[in-house]
């Protein structure tokens, strides 16, 4: 029974996961990938602020039809470029050259950046809050998670301008302690939020549409694999019994 409990623990070891290291602080976007509404919202911000530049290359309109949307729903309202179909990739029509020229690097493919990122969709979440004034910056912007980025801040509008406190530590070194709303967007500090999480919860889902679905079969799995070990040491109990 000893032997049997200490290679249990040993199977389970795994499941107790890994501290996590490095990087500027992220919030917690609190992502929920059985919200469907925030991923419809999410959908329709993306085609709206993001598409211009980012593909999500690997993603086919039809599949939000997953979170909930029909294909006519999706055609009327997600498809603006109206000689792509329904069954299409969601590409765009921005040259990669000339955006690289323009924004100093070619905008990149979303569609596994939550999952490249170290903090997944808590690290798009945060990104997108964080842009502050910087005139030393082509665009004027400049972002606390991802220094001298090329984007400008595209939800400027929504969230309003954001200012840095800069503070300088013992070793001469510069961070950026603080972000403050110094001119309002249309959208009040909640609703900007919302709008954010909105996007991350998307592109959480697009990084890994088989998300849940994979976690649902991981647990039966490791239900099957459980009771079948029990069943398999009982047997091996039974064999060795008459060669000890
Ligand atoms: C005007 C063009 C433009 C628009 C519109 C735009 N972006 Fe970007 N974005 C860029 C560029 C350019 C970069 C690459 C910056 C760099 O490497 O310095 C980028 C980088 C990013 C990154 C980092 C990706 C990575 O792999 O490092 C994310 C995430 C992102 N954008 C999300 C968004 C979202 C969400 C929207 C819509 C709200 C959006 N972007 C709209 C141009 C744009």
């Amino acid at each position: 029974m000893k032997k049997l409990i200490a290679i249990l623990s040993l199977a389970l070891l795994p499941l107790t996961g890994f501290a996590s290291g490095g990087g500027p602080e992220l919030e917690s976007a609190g992502i929920d990938l059985t919200d469907d509404a925030a991923m419809q919202r999410g959908a329709k911000y993306f085609v709206n602020y993001c598409q211009g530049c980012h593909t999500l290359k690997y993603f086919r309109y039809e599949r939000m039809q997953d979170f909930g949307l029909t294909l006519d729903q999706i055609k009327e309202n997600l498809i603006f470029d109206k000689s792509k179909k329904v069954g299409d990739l969601m590409t765009n029509n921005m040259s990669q050259t000339a955006a690289a020229e323009w924004f100093g690097a070619a905008p990149p493919d979303l569609t596994l950046t939550a999952r490249l990122k170290h903090g997944g969709g808590d690290w798009i979440y945060t990104y997108l809050k964080s842009f502050y004034i910087d005139k030393s910056r082509p665009f004027g912007v400049n972002n606390v998670v991802f220094p001298n980025v090329g984007m400008p801040h595209v939800l400027m509008d929504l969230q309003g301008v954001q200012e840095a406190v800069i503070e300088t530590d013992e070793h001469g070194n510069k961070h950026v302690a603080e972000l403050k709303l110094v001119k309002p967007g249309k959208l009040s500090p909640e609703e900007y939020d919302q709008v954010a999480k909105d996007l991350a919860t998307f592109l959480t889902h697009v990084a890994e549409p088989m998300k849940l679905e994979r976690q649902r079969i991981g647990i039966w799995v490791m239900l099957f694999l459980f009771v079948f070990f029990i069943v398999a040491f009982m047997l091996k109990k039974e064999y060795w019994k008459d060669v000890h």
